[in-house]
């Protein structure tokens, strides 16, 4: 994949593009990639910085001789350079794109490309975030430099211990087991962080082995939460926890070992994902999490309310980083809640922000139609009336469930689970009364209603019984009862779009 990339700008550059943007956090690593292109080509190559000016890249910080003036700090001072200068050359701009927002400068991009369209000359963009305004959009060609692959990793790892034995005669042996374990953890770092990664897990414990893939696992951790909108989900929940919902659990067990090589090997394409539409407390984020344990996938939970929220950058640059960051994981388990509410404003067109929402939730869309990767998306909604309803139509997403209010026999499951958690035994409870007296209730609800049994009981003194859980549920009004309309409302629209998570008579 890697040396696609690098392919993939040479054949840019000798197709005379005039400028490349590439976005990635490895600056180093590009200009020395870029460095050996220059090279084959016969060009020369130069670098830009706000601090340095325009320069050559070997030049010291020091240096009095300098290829061109200080002046060329100045931006447009140093496209001039790059119009006068004569030889075939590649001139990489680091961090330019706070520049892109003045109008004169884009203006000047405008022109330069038109100019450099017919000279041997390339400008490169290198910087880690992807923002383009619209009028350089036909000039500027973008190439997402992706973070190291697996064979990438496994030569760094090499250096390092080869480094290792050199300087410190300390021969580190790493089986090949968890080495395979160990770059695959490493995925998702840039070449810096993994290694700065290795070398800590080295220094504090002077070997490679598995304890040493949990320094690797957290170092990722940090990495992925500081992009900000995707957010490492750790969970102790199991399909046993969830009462009821048998036809989405036997979805689930059915494809245990969807994402294992054997699969492969049987020529099973790995499953897309699932959208779970239904009422409110009834399990749907509950699901999410059990099936990352019944998987043994991490969870990764997606924001997508932050994918707009301005101060974490622009939203389409936001998405996009979340599904390269996502599939760097992979194979892992994304999981969005209340998927309708980020892109609601797609079907409304007063919305002031109409237009970026469409086009988020159309890169989202395209993303998940053609996605090849091992990234299971897990989305939940509950409101069909903001639901965009392209996310419906087929080879989104594998199966559309929806989750109802759990019948007689799931809220028997549902009053176990919950008592057991408590620390109780259900055996001393009249299920059966519990039951009969929930008629209505979410799985939420029931869960709630136990918790302040409890509270009760322990305020008297007295230890929890059925009369006390009993008392409680009457106490509360269901949602069900509030929301009837609207749950009906949700019923009908689902008869003929989803399938029942539950198993239920006659259906
Ligand atoms: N079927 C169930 N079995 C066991 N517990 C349940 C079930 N449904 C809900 N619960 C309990 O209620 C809590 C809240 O449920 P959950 O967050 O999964 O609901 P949801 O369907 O995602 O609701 P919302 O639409 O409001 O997000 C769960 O953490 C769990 O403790
Ligand atoms: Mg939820």
């Amino acid at each position: 994949m890697y040396n696609d990339k690098l392919q993939e700008i040479e054949v840019l550059i000798r197709a005379r593009y005039p400028i490349i943007s590439i976005i990635s956090f490895e600056e180093d690593r590009v200009v020395n990639e870029i460095k050996k292109i220059a090279k084959k080509l016969d060009k020369k190559i130069f670098t830009w910085s706000a601090y340095r000016g325009l320069h050559a890249p070997d030049e010291s910080i020091q240096s009095k001789k300098r290829t061109f003036p200080p002046s060329t700090q100045d931006p447009l001072e140093s496209l001039n350079e790059v119009i006068s200068f004569v030889e075939p050359a590649i001139f990489i701009f680091e961090d330019f794109h706070p520049y892109l927002k003045d109008i004169a400068i884009v203006r000047a991009l405008r022109e330069l490309a038109l100019y450099l369209k017919s000279s041997y000359k390339t400008m490169i963009l290198i910087s880690p975030t992807l923002q383009i305004p619209l009028e350089l959009e036909k000039d500027i060609t973008v190439v997402d430099f992706c973070l190291p692959s697996l064979n990438d990793l496994s030569t760094l790892l090499d250096q390092i211990l080869k480094q290792l034995a050199e300087d410190s005669r300390l021969k580190v042996v790493v089986d090949d087991q968890t080495r395979e374990k160990l770059l695959k953890a490493a995925l998702g770092l840039t070449l810096k962080e993994a290694e700065n990664t290795f070398a800590r897990a080295l220094v504090i414990s002077g070997k490679l082995t598995e304890d040493e893939i949990d320094i690797v696992l957290q170092e990722k951790e940090q990495a992925i939460r500081k992009s900000g909108i995707l957010e490492y989900y750790h969970t102790d929940e199991s399909l046993n926890n969830i009462g009821g919902l048998e036809n989405l659990k036997q979805w689930f067990n059915k494809r245990s070992l969807a994402f294992s090589e054997k699969a492969r090997a049987y020529g099973l394409p790995p499953p897309k994902g699932i959208l779970l539409i239904g009422v409110q407390g009834c399990g749907k984020s509950l699901c999410a999490k059990a099936i990352s344990r019944q998987w043994s996938l991490p969870l990764l939970r997606f924001d997508v309310g932050k994918v707009f929220a301005s101060h974490v950058g622009s939203s389409e640059e936001n998405i996009r980083r979340a599904i390269v960051t996502a599939e760097s994981v992979s194979p892992c388990i994304l999981w969005i809640d209340e998927i309708e509410k980020a892109f609601a404003g797609t079907r409304s067109s007063h919305l002031s922000d109409a237009g970026v929402t469409s086009r988020v939730f159309g890169s989202f869309i395209t993303w998940l139609q053609e996605k090849q990767s091992s990234v299971f998306v897990v989305a939940t909604a509950n409101n069909i009336q903001i639901l965009p309803p392209e996310l419906l139509r087929k080879g989104r997403f594998d199966e559309i469930f929806f989750v109802d209010l759990p019948d007689d026999e799931e809220r028997k499951e549902i009053f176990r689970i919950h008592i057991k958690k408590r620390g109780r035994d259900p055996g001393n409870f009249d299920i059966d009364r519990l039951v009969e007296a929930s008629v209505g209730f979410s799985g939420s609800e029931i869960e709630q209603a136990i918790i302040s049994s409890m509270y009760d009981a322990f305020y008297e003194g007295k230890e929890i019984n059925t009369e006390y859980i009993v008392k409680s549920i009457q106490a509360t009004v269901p949602l069900s009862r509030t929301m009837d309309k609207e749950i009906g409302e949700l019923r009908t629209w689902a008869e003929t779009r989803a399938v029942s998570a539950s198993v239920r008579d006659g259906g």
